[in-house]
């Protein structure tokens, strides 16, 4: 995150974002070759459900790029992720939220899912690569952890639901509802004095407890 992310009262349109000097220097401290990957989770969960803006992963994908490095996408919210690169980022007000996730996910090597999330299932996951001698030591892999690649540890009932909710989450209402419902949560908690993550995030309402029990204990 970058360093002025990390004041939870800042209005800040894309605190999810990695901050990509760290990440400069990190590569240059541990070297490229010690790394496996850089993972991006969209949003990002650890910042508060905060989003990550497509130009972001665009810079990570050029310094990924320049040391040969495997740019995973966690994307367990990648239509949430969608929402707010559609209303605060400049060039996106016209795409759909479906294309808007396209977009960035053709930027990564990897997408992996926990589907309980943006996938509207209770149980399920995805994980998709573009290599293909890679996937094919994930897909033996799996067989001795989840099962064969046409089924993953699914049922044929489980997957179709997974189908339907990855086309579901990404109708506007659905999503404008979800966005919201958790923005006016966070706004009353705000207005009535609790020191709430600012702006509120995708996917819930984070309370900073450090300033939280200062005030209130
Ligand atoms: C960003 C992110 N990735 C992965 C997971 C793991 O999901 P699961 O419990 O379905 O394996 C979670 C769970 O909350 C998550 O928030």
């Amino acid at each position: 995150m970058p360093e002025e992310a990390n004041d939870p009262e800042r209005d800040l349109p894309f605190k999810g974002n990695i901050d990509l000097e760290k990440l400069k220097s990190l590569i240059l401290e541990y070297k490229a070759e010690n790394i496996a990957a850089v993972i991006m989770t969209v949003t990002n969960n650890s910042s508060g459900g905060q989003p990550v803006s497509m130009q972001n992963i665009l810079e990570v994908r050029k310094i990924c790029d320049q040391h040969k490095l495997l740019l995973v996408i966690d994307g367990c919210r990648i239509a949430e992720n969608s929402y707010f690169v559609k209303h605060r980022e400049a060039g996106y007000e016209d795409k759909s939220y479906e294309e808007i996730a396209k977009e960035m996910l053709r930027l990564a090597d990897a997408f992996v899912m926990s589907a309980k999330k943006d996938g509207l299932v209770n149980m399920g996951g995805l994980l998709t690569l573009k290599d293909d001698s890679l996937s094919q030591q994930c897909t033996n892999l799996l067989i001795i952890s989840e099962g064969f690649a046409t089924y993953g540890g699914l049922s044929g009932r489980d997957m179709e639901a997974m189908a339907i909710g990855l086309k579901e989450v990404f109708d506007p209402d659905y999503l404008h509802y979800r966005i919201r419902s958790t923005a006016y949560l966070g706004e009353h908690l705000k207005a009535k004095g609790i020191p709430v993550v600012w702006p509120i995030g995708g996917h819930a309402v984070y309370i900073d407890a450090k300033n939280y029990t200062q005030i209130f204990l």
